[in-house]
């Protein structure tokens, strides 16, 4: 096989094989071929799409490029859920205790921030002395233990995926349907869960700017995690405003821990009930989304999965009295309020321009090299659809300098204040085939 014969036949329209499919991963995997043929295919794939079989198979080739990794020595049926990517979104630190303290493993493996999207790893190192590297052993115990750890993902899980990402960050071919299913499904599938719940986002704070696109991605990957064995469900969630009131690490941890007191924002509350029922049908915990539903409530009015998480950064090494002290993360010299400059109501929180201004504060990194500062960030005072009087704080900044001048500029061109809003839909589907 040559690979400028398979790009050829993609460009003209044709079917990949799944043989070619798996040639061309494990050949550029090896790098025996080279970026600017590999380039050429991925710009194609973006133009000429592929079948739900070709997915399907460069999802599988993908998995198989590196490491898998075996959980099967954790009882139950382990639940993974994953995120398209969001602003604010600090429903992992929430629904990983919560669906770990009704009975269902959770065995998560996470990512880090990149651009105006935050990761939870970031997330959970701003707690001093939390341990993101276990060996797989530890993992597995600790998991076994308290039914839930959450880690990096090993370096050798899905290298092909590695390989190409950087590839298409660098060759616009990122926002492109078959090329994100199979990324993430890869990625899933070599991480060795049972069942997984997805969370697909859309809007401005997405890579799915519109419902149709969501909904497309969603069916996509439902279709792959099925022909995979991997039973799979998506919530397409609204990702049009940022979620909760934090953005930021520290802030989001802390935001965590008032959600596992019940006191958390409604939104990042009920998205967590939301995808934690269907982790909780899947995990076979309960019949129903109903009954689930039922089962997360009391886990949250006991203190059942506010002691989760606390058990879980004890035993991965971070300080735990941070979870009755949380105001020990404020560690930003400077708390600056954002006044609104007009009556109104809030209309719109564009959330990958607040999310930059988060990132221009140090919360988030441009480049993979940068080191991010864990204090800073933004409490938003006022969601779409509240009304708010001028004079009164939209938004508290937390900085490191007093010079915010940019950041403020950022904030009041991205928080729109208005006659009337229209009310925001958060869960919009529930996709399970
Ligand atoms: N997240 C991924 O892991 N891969 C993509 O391609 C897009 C989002
Ligand atoms: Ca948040």
């Amino acid at each position: 096989m040559r690979m400028v014969d398979l790009i050829e036949k993609k460009r003209d329209g044709e079917v990949l094989t799944k043989e070619e499919i798996k040639f061309i991963v494990q050949e550029y995997t090896s790098e025996k071929i080279p970026d600017y043929q590999m380039s050429a295919l991925l710009m194609t794939i973006f133009y000429k799409d592929m079948t739900d079989e070709e997915i399907t198979a460069l999802t599988l080739a993908m998995a198989d490029s590196g490491e898998k990794i075996d959980l099967s020595t954790i009882e139950g049926i382990k639940v993974d859920k994953h995120s398209t990517g969001g602003v604010g979104d600090t429903t992992t630190l929430v629904l990983a205790p919560l669906v770990a303290s009704v009975g269902v493993p959770v065995a998560k493996m996470s990512g880090r921030g990149l651009g105006y999207t935050g990761g939870t790893l970031d997330k959970l190192e701003s707690i001093p002395g939390f341990q993101i590297e276990l060996s797989e052993q530890t993992f597995i115990e600790e998991v076994n233990k308290n039914k839930v750890a959450v880690i990096g993902q090993s370096g050798d899980l899905a290298p092909a995926d590695k390989r190409l990402y950087a590839l298409r960050d660098v060759t616009a071919t990122v926002p492109s349907i078959p090329l994100i299913a199979s990324s993430i499904m890869s990625k899933k599938i070599a991480a060795g869960a049972d069942a997984i719940v997805l969370d697909v986002t859309t809007g401005e704070g997405a890579f799915m700017k519109n419902l149709a696109d969501a909904r497309r991605l969603s069916h996509t990957m439902v279709r792959i995690g099925e022909l995979a064995e991997l039973k799979t469900m998506a919530v397409i969630s609204d990702m049009s405003q940022p979620l909760g009131q934090a953005i930021g690490n520290g802030l989001e941890v802390i935001e965590a821990i008032e959600t596992l007191q019940g006191k958390g924002p409604d939104d990042l509350l009920e998205m967590c009930y939301a995808l934690g029922s269907q982790m909780v049908v899947l995990g076979k915990k309960a019949e129903t989304l109903e009954e689930a539903r039922t089962l997360l409530e009391e886990a949250i009015s006991s203190g059942a999965a506010f002691n989760t998480f606390k058990k879980m950064i004890k035993n991965q090494g971070g300080d735990e009295t941070i979870c009755t002290n949380p105001e020990r993360l404020l560690t930003a010299q400077f708390e600056i309020e954002l006044p609104a400059k007009t009556t109104g109501i809030v209309a719109k929180l564009v959330a990958n321009e607040i999310g930059v201004a988060a990132m221009m504060l140090g919360a988030g990194r441009q480049t993979k090299e940068e080191t991010i500062d864990h204090g800073v960030g933004l409490k938003l005072h006022k969601k779409v659809g509240d009304q708010v009087k001028k004079g009164e704080s939209l938004a508290t900044i937390y900085s490191n300098t007093e010079q915010v001048e940019e950041v403020k500029k950022k904030l009041y061109q991205n928080i729109r204040i208005e006659e009337s809003a229209d009310e925001p839909t958060l869960v919009h589907e529930i996709i399970i085939e």
